[in-house]
């Protein structure tokens, strides 16, 4: 597998890359994936595919936020074809290598759970905040377990920040502390 930065990726790239973020996300993308590849494409963000058998089997960007300290990780998609054969893990190790060496101390992101995917969706999220987070269980394999094995920790969550019982929920993972390196 080859790591490519998207800025200075050819045409057929950013194609795919539309493509990709179309099919992991239909209900945000179906209409403005080329938009958000473009957003994500801006010089002061990172961006990153995967590239397996000359196809862009994944994407990865990062913006950089309270200066330069802390990125938050946004978006991440691997086509469906190529899941589950670690492209995802290694995409995220790539993005880490490389805001490393940016001077990036917290890497953090928001991974949104709409449709019950775990059991933060149920109830009053205000309620008994922290001891829910504690016992969070995944319910329909929700992405939050594949960071939690790259080293993030859920740092937070947004209750109701989709909708009633549908809160966002914060990963973050320090680049530079060594109790939290993989
Ligand atoms: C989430 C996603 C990027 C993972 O990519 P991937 O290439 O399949 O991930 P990997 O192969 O590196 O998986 C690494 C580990 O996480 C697990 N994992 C992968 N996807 C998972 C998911 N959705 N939920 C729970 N665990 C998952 C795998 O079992 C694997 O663990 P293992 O190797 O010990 O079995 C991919 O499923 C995807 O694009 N999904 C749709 C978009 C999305 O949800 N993006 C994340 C938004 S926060």
């Amino acid at each position: 597998m080859e790591f490519i930065l998207l800025q200075t990726a050819k045409h057929a790239y950013l194609e795919q890359a539309a493509q990709i973020l179309r099919q992991a996300f239909p209900h945000c993308y179906a209409d403005c994936a080329q938009e958000e590849v473009r957003e994500m494409l801006e010089e002061e963000k990172l961006a990153i595919g995967a590239v397996r058998d000359g196809r862009l089997a994944g994407i990865i960007g990062a913006i950089p936020r309270y200066d330069m300290t802390a990125w938050e990780l946004h978006p991440l998609a691997v086509e469906e074809t190529y899941r589950s054969q670690g492209v995802g893990s290694a995409l995220v190790a790539e993005l880490e290598r490389r805001l490393r060496e940016r001077g990036c101390l917290t890497i953090y992101l928001g991974s949104d759970d709409e449709d019950g995917s775990t059991t933060l969706s149920e109830g009053n999220l205000f309620e008994h905040t922290y001891e829910k987070i504690q016992n969070i269980q995944n319910l329909k394999k929700h992405p939050y377990t594949l960071y939690q094995k790259l080293g993030y920790r859920i740092i937070g969550v947004l209750p109701d920040a989709n909708g009633l019982g549908k809160p966002d929920i914060w990963l973050g993972k320090s680049l530079v502390r060594q109790e939290n390196k993989m």
